[in-house]
Order: structure tokens, then C-alpha cells, then sequence
């Protein structure tokens, strides 16, 4: 009998979800022979009646290598335990999931998806039976058991492309300008960006600053001609005043104030006479096709997802670790979250370079 197997891409998209569904589609269908379908909208397909699928054939995969977002679409509203009703109450809607799951005919389920896709993948395949498999994807790379996500590279390609850009305009008004990119949690973005792009000032959510020292590097670099100074700001970085307050009360703060570029730029404010400006590159960083590193990567975990499937290790995720795809139980794969090492090679290698790190 034919293997049939449903895909879903959950959570924030990142370039190089569509290169995934491509490689598993062409290796699957292609050479296995496999039925492989798609659901739309995470999990949301399943849920409406009629339920909302797609069967990806090769025909369907044409052109997805370079495509950005999902032909799937995916949502991060679509937790089946906790799923956002109309009336605004939250509803376990889990057994519909598989109940529905069962009326296709499905055999597994592959979740291309961040941490929460993976937690919600695993408590499926727990509570309700379903067999998984894992793909790791947010452009945030802060799934500790794999080197990479996909989509990380391109979102650093775009944010060291808007440094660039910033410099020009920066020198040219010799102007402070603060670069906001995505890091709520984890500031890898900011770090590989910040230096790839030539910043003068990296702030991570991992290293609360104090405004005294980015203060004191601006006037140092006016002090030697350099008029203009570029501030690299990671979603959730923070002054030192707010580093007491708990996740999601630092997120309320930040996001009352317009943000952490906006907050770092105003606690400058008493101590600098620099003219300053924000920018918030947002979902530039998620859009658009993925580079080759992420076409690689992608293509590499879809082909490795197969693997899986096909050796039925379900409860696995397929990761890169040391340059090998291989699998990793999806429960270890959650269970540590990754953060930005402030002691490792990389942080030692911008502050080695001058670059200011608030602390
Ligand atoms: O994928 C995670 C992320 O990139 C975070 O860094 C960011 O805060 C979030 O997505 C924003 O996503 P959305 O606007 O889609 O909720």
C-alpha cells in the first residue's frame, strides 16, 4: 500500500520553508512513491470542513527551490491545545486534529516548524497518537540541537545588507542610527549581523546594557573623526534597569515604548548630544527567497526527513550537527533553548574587534 504522509509548515515563516516541502516531495513522490500531503495553514486545514489539503505532486514543487514564504501558509495562532476561539475563549482541539487525521488516511505527520511547532508535533504524537516527524526552522537559530535553521542565513544576509546601507546615510549625516532586527528571545541575529555588517554597538536580549557605555563609544569614535556610529539593536535587548523584570515583562516594557531600538536610542537621550535615528527592519528579515546556504540546508533536511519517515523513527527531528544530518528525539531537541553564548568565540571575537556590547 501507498505510504501516505501529511506536511504542515507552523509558526513564523522563513526563507526556505517551500526548498523543505520540495525535497521531500521529490524524494517521497518522486522516488518512493509516496502520497504526500499538504495541509494548509499549520494545522488550520484540518480543522475546516471541508478540510483544506493539498496532494503535492511534482508538478506542484515546480520553482519552490528560490520561492520565499509557503505555498502551505502557516500561522502562529494555531496551537490545537490552545486554539484562539472567535468569542476569545481557548479551546483543546486536539482530538479534532486527529480525528481528522485518521478520516485522510494519514499515516505520519511532518512539522516544519520552530520550537513551538515542535512542542505541539511532540504532544500530538503523545497525547493523541499521531506519529511525527520533525523539520527545525525559524530565521531566530535558536534551536539548540541543531548547528542551523534554515532561514537564519537569510535573515542575516538582509540585516547585514541594511547596515551597509545605513552606513552611507549614517556618515553622511553623522548620525547614531539603531538597527532593530528580530530577536525576542535570542540575539544570534544581531550578533552575526553586527559583525558581518561593521557595527560599532551590538545589543543582545542575553547582555543588558548600560546607555553610560554606548554614550562614552560614541563620543570616542567623535573623538577620532568618526562622526556616525551604527547600533545594532536585537529585538529584546534591555537596559540594565529593566534586566530584573521577568520575559514577558520586559517584552510589555519594550513594546509600550516603541520597541528596544527606540528604548535604547531614548536612554542615550540625557547623556548624548548625537542626533539619532531608528530603524526597524521587521519582516523584511522573514520575506523573500532563501540564500544558497538555506537552499542547501533546507533541501538537505527535507531529503533527511524522508530518511525518517521511511526508517518509521518517529519522534524525531532531523537536524545538522557537526556538517551530518541526522535525527535527534524531538523531546531532547526542545528541551534546552539557545541563547547567544556570552562567553564564546563569537561575542570574544566583537568585543576583540572594539565593538561595543553595552556591559
Ligand atoms: O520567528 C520568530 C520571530 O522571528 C521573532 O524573532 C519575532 O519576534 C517574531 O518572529 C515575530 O513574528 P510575528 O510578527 O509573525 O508574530
Amino acid at each position: 500500500m501507498k505510504r501516505r504522509i501529511g506536511i504542515m509548515t507552523g509558526g513564523g515563516d522563513a526563507p526556505g520553508l517551500n526548498a523543505v516541502i520540495r525535497a521531500f516531495v521529490k524524494r517521497g513522490v518522486g522516488q518512493l512513491g509516496w502520497e504526500v500531503i499538504g495541509i494548509e495553514d499549520s494545522l488550520n486545514g484540518l480543522l475546516d470542513t471541508p478540510h483544506r489539503l493539498q496532494c503535492l505532486t511534482m508538478r506542484s514543487c515546480q520553482g519552490l527551490l528560490h520561492r520565499g514564504g509557503t505555498i502551505l501558509g502557516t500561522t502562529n495562532r494555531g496551537n490545537p491545545f490552545e486554539y484562539p476561539m472567535p468569542d476569545g475563549s481557548v479551546a483543546n482541539r486536539a482530538d479534532e486534529i486527529a480525528q481528522a487525521f485518521r478520516d485522510e488516511g494519514l499515516e505520519g505527520l511532518v512539522g516544519i516548524g520552530g520550537d513551538g511547532t515542535q512542542k505541539i508535533s511532540l504532544r500530538l504524537m503523545e497525547d493523541c497518537g499521531i506519529p511525527v516527524v520533525g523539520v527545525p526552522k525559524t530565521i531566530d537559530n535558536d534551536l539548540s540541537a541543531t548547528d542551523f535553521t534554515f532561514g537564519f542565513q537569510s535573515a542575516v544576509d538582509c540585516a547585514t545588507d541594511a547596515l551597509d546601507r545605513l552606513h552611507t546615510t549614517a556618515e553622511s549625516h553623522e548620525r547614531v542610527m539603531f538597527l532593530e532586527v528580530m530577536g525576542r528571545d535570542a540575539g544570534h541575529i544581531a550578533l552575526h549581523a553586527g559583525i558581518a555588517g561593521g557595527a560599532d554597538i551590538i545589543l543582545l536580549p542575553e547582555i543588558p546594557y548600560d546607555p553610560q557605555r554606548l554614550a562614552d563609544k560614541v563620543k570616542r569614535r567623535q573623538k577620532i573623526g568618526r562622526l556616525f556610529t551604527i547600533v545594532m539593536v536585537a529585538e529584546g535587548a534591555v537596559p540594565l534597569a529593566l534586566a530584573e523584570l521577568s520575559a514577558e515583562e520586559r517584552k510589555q516594557r519594550l513594546s509600550e515604548a516603541g520597541g528596544a531600538a527606540h528604548v535604547a536610542m531614548e536612554s542615550m537621550r540625557p547623556i548624548s548630544d548625537a542626533e539619532m535615528r531608528v530603524c526597524v527592519l521587521g519582516h523584511l528579515q522573514r520575506g523573500g527567497g532563501p540564500v544558497p546556504f538555506d537552499r542547501l540546508l533546507a533541501t538537505r533536511f527535507g531529503v533527511g526527513a524522508v530518511d525518517l519517515v521511511e526508517q518509521d523513527r518517529w519522534g524525531e527531528m532531523v537536524r545538522l550537527k557537526n556538517g551530518v544530518i541526522d535525527g535527534v528525539p524531538i523531546k531532547d531537541a526542545i528541551a534546552v533553548y539557545r541563547l547567544v553564548d556570552t562567553e564564546g568565540q563569537l561575542v570574544s571575537a566583537a568585543r576583540a574587534v572594539g565593538i561595543e556590547l553595552g556591559a
